[in-house]
């Protein structure tokens, strides 16, 4: 069909688009694949509890299910939520946030369509202007946002060998370069798909350059803290004008209710707010109404810190003991599961491509992510970029403990050994 320049674009064949359709089929159908491709979170029974019950309340306050359903909310989002946000982050932080410093989008995966596209693109005097990943991999659903060519350029990282299994990725500072054709700076922490948490140093001083360059630093606090808090390690949050810090209720265990939250200056956030009007009125509500009261108390955070980390932190655990266990024999390494709930595994002399170790294991109904997908803007022809898979432990898991064990078998028939 012809369509536009725009059209062609968005609506190609995409990284996400394909794995979203891999995940949608295999979580719909009551088929035995073994999904460790995607990014859902757990079904943790204690955490559905407050959601169930939150729903229950609303359904027994007089009208406020109607309320609930029936209003539309500002373009910047459910204003008792946002205070609520606000009030929290003051609280457990001490940071001087206001409700004119938060908009909420239709989950966290727009709000970089939208920041992306303000920051990067062609400018009012016509220069043109990048994302910068100081770090790849990074998340795979940054890849497409972009609606101009060349949209992003990224930096291959340090790798810290712990020992022969355990490596960390760490930024490249010595050759990274901040210029005037970068127009933000973006990471996820933790980072999907490797499970890396930047250090507090590295994010200081990712802070200091962007502030210096004139340019935000947006940080996906997609795990993050103060909720969902899926992190391993100990850390400090940042926030100044200067950072976009996106937060959202998914890996909560909201994924359906779609909500993202923006935290950053007021201009920014005006200017969010504008685009969730023209592209979708505002904000659903749905989202803020079941988790206000929890913001609220602070529950929110005692159910991130004593139910959702320690359920991942057990689940990294097992699975990299599993991992380690099943991949004995052949040359691999796994990146330190700091948070997220992914191991990204690396071979590094894996004689055919990742790509098509993941049709291999499509065929055996083992879903994972090929690692190729996860370097957004990095050009150069790096061997590592085919050498990694992503795989995710959030399930049951029994179907992990399977799935690795047929990705261990299928990687050694390639090792041949
Ligand atoms: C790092 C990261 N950022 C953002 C998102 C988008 O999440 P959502 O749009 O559900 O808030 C995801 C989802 O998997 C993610 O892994």
């Amino acid at each position: 069909m012809n369509v536009s320049r725009f059209g062609q674009k968005i609506a190609s064949t995409s990284g996400i688009g394909r794995l979203m359709e891999d995940l949608g089929n295999a979580m719909s159908q009551s088929s035995n694949t073994l999904m460790l491709g995607g990014g859902n979170p757990a079904h943790i029974p204690e955490v559905q509890k407050y959601f169930r019950d939150s729903i229950e309340k609303l359904l027994r306050d007089g009208s406020a299910f109607e309320k609930a359903i029936g209003n539309y909310d500002p373009p910047s989002g459910n204003i008792e939520f946002i205070e609520a946000v606000a009030k929290l982050l003051q609280k457990e932080y001490g940071w001087n946030i206001k409700s004119k410093n938060i908009a909420l989008t239709n989950g966290s995966q727009i709000a970089f369509f939208i920041l992306f596209n303000i920051f990067a693109g062609t400018y009012k005097d016509k220069t043109e202007k990048k994302i910068l990943f100081p770090l790849t991999p990074e998340y795979i659903g940054y890849c497409d946002v972009g609606m101009t060519d060349d949209f992003f350029i990224a930096q291959k990282p340090v790798i810290e060998h712990e020992d022969e299994q355990i490596f960390k990725y760490h930024i490249d500072f010595e050759n990274l370069k901040i210029d005037k054709s970068i127009g933000a700076v973006c990471v996820s922490r933790p980072t999907n798909p490797s499970g890396n948490v930047l250090t507090d140093h590295e994010i200081d001083r990712l802070s200091r350059l962007a502030s210096a360059n004139n340019i935000p630093l947006i940080i996906d606090n997609a795990y993050g803290l103060p909720f969902p808090n899926i992190i391993f390690t100990e850390i400090k949050s940042i926030w100044n004008e200067n950072i976009i810090l996106c937060l959202s209720l998914s890996k909560l265990g909201l994924p359906s209710a779609r909500t993202g939250i923006i935290l950053a200056n007021e201009e920014i956030i005006d200017m969010v707010s504008k685009v969730n009007a023209v592209m979708s009125l505002a904000p659903g509500g749905m989202g803020p109404v079941i988790t206000t009261d929890l913001i609220k108390t602070g529950q929110i955070i005692s159910l991130s810190r004593n139910i959702i980390r320690p359920f991942y932190h057990n689940k990294a655990k097992i699975s990299l003991e599993l991992a380690i266990r099943e991949l004995n024999g052949i040359k691999f390494h796994i990146h330190k599961p700091q948070g997220t709930f992914f191991l990204w595994l690396w071979f590094p002399e894996l004689p055919i491509t990742d790509t098509r170790l993941y049709e291999n294991l499509k065929q055996k109904n083992v879903l994972v992510v090929p690692g190729n997908y996860f370097f957004p803007g990095l050009k150069e022809n790096w061997p590592h970029k085919n050498q990694c898979i992503r795989v995710n432990y959030s399930q049951d898991s029994a179907i992990f403990r399977k799935g690795i064990k047929i990705i261990a078998e299928e990687v050694k028939i390639a090792y041949n050994v």
